[in-house]
């Protein structure tokens, strides 16, 4: 079946402030590149557009999925409904709020190139959060996190349409009850489409360079006095050595998150595995390292049909070329269950398994 299309022309789809695709393939928006398809695929312009969208019956009665770049989604069946993309652009500034300026950006921009817009115009923050792949919009749903940092920190209010008040609504950073790759979003994922985030941006912030490998990488490239655009430079190294690359083979970033667990079987698996790589949280419980038990369990670099695990990351699957969603996620439940027999620890899919 081919697919329809309502609302193309780019200058009718700016007034309507949507486009909507029938039976849409999802293979081009999920980084995964795995097939799949949605009954109807809504790119949506202006967020006001979701206040009549809502107005149809079948959009409130339908199963309902909010895409981003799709770099966190793995599709192993197709959409039986809806697919809502927020493709809303734009970034500005609203003003001086104390030390930090207040950056509103549209749901749709992409995350990189907001981390170096923010760079170019001399703010500090987002240097240890270069490179990874999804949108503005998708950043707080996960609360996105790497090299010591967590986006969290510089949120100051996340807009978002929602669907039990059918209104846009500004949630505070309190409100949004971020965690560890965790929020409100994330909790309550059918009540929320994120539109806009503003930012608290300051210019000048202590750089965070003690993540393993950062300062070593700061002196490989000659950096006595690092800078956030140095840093940048040199984690955008890092992870270019250490994550495969979406656009060139087909992965979400990390597929399991680092578990956390209680204190108890943290001492326990400490003093039988002393290698293994642990961090102690506030709660008292213990955050231990996805990728060493994946590894530990020979699954590092392995095939599995069309998919594999990177053999730079153990952390994260990758399709081969031609893989379903179902391949790869036979090879996530192999692991995990290895895993759990040799550590009984359950690993937690990072991403969301359709
Ligand atoms: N490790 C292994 N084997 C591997 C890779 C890593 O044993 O193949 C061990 C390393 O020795 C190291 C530890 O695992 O001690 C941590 O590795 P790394 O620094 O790569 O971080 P991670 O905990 O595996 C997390 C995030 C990444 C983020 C990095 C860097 C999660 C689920 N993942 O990975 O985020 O880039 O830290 O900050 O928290 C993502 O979320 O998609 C993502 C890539």
């Amino acid at each position: 079946m081919s697919e329809k299309r309502y609302h193309v022309d780019a200058a009718i789809a700016e007034g309507v402030g949507y486009t909507i695709v029938e039976n849409a393939s999802l293979e081009g928006r999920n980084s995964f590149r795995v097939p799949a398809r949605a009954n109807l695929l809504i790119d949506v312009r202006r967020p006001e557009a979701l206040g009549e969208l809502f107005g149809y019956p079948m959009l409130n009665s339908t199963p309902l999925l909010i895409l981003g770049e799709g770099s966190n989604v793995l599709f192993t069946r197709d959409w039986p409904g809806i697919v809502l993309c927020m493709v809303a652009l734009g970034i500005e500034e609203r003003g001086a709020e104390g030390a930090c300026t207040r950056v509103r950006v549209k749901a749709g921009e992409k995350w990189n190139d907001f981390v170096y817009w923010s760079l170019a115009r001399g703010f500090c923050g987002l240097e240890n959060l270069v490179l990874i792949p999804g949108t503005v919009g998708a950043a707080p749903i996960q609360n996105i996190g790497a090299y010591g940092v967590e986006v969290a920190e510089f949120i100051g209010e996340v807009e978002a349409w929602d669907r039990h008040s059918n209104s846009l609504v500004r949630l505070a950073k309190a409100d949004c009850l971020f965690g560890y790759r965790d929020s409100v979003f994330k909790r309550e994922r059918d009540r929320y489409i994120v539109t806009a985030v503003d930012f608290l941006l300051p210019r000048q912030r202590e750089l965070q360079i003690d993540y393993a490998g950062v300062r070593e990488e700061l002196s490989a490239l000659g950096i006595g006095t690092p800078t956030a655009p140095t840093v940048a430079e040199a984690i955008a190294r890092i992870r270019t050595r250490k994550l495969p690359n979406p656009d060139l083979v087909g992965n979400a970033g990390s597929f399991f998150k680092n578990p956390l667990i209680d204190a108890d079987l943290g001492k326990l698996l400490q003093a039988q595995h002393p290698t293994i790589p642990a961090w102690e949280m506030p709660d008292s419980r213990v955050k231990i390292s996805a990728a060493w038990l994946i590894e530990s369990c020979g699954f590092k670099g392995l095939r599995q049909g069309h998919a594999a695990v990177s053999e730079v990351h153990a952390l994260v699957l990758v399709n081969l070329g031609g893989a379903s969603g179902m391949e790869i996620w036979a090879l996530a439940e192999a692991i995990r269950k290895s895993v759990f027999d040799r550590f009984q620890v359950l690993l937690e899919p990072e991403p969301l398994v359709v």
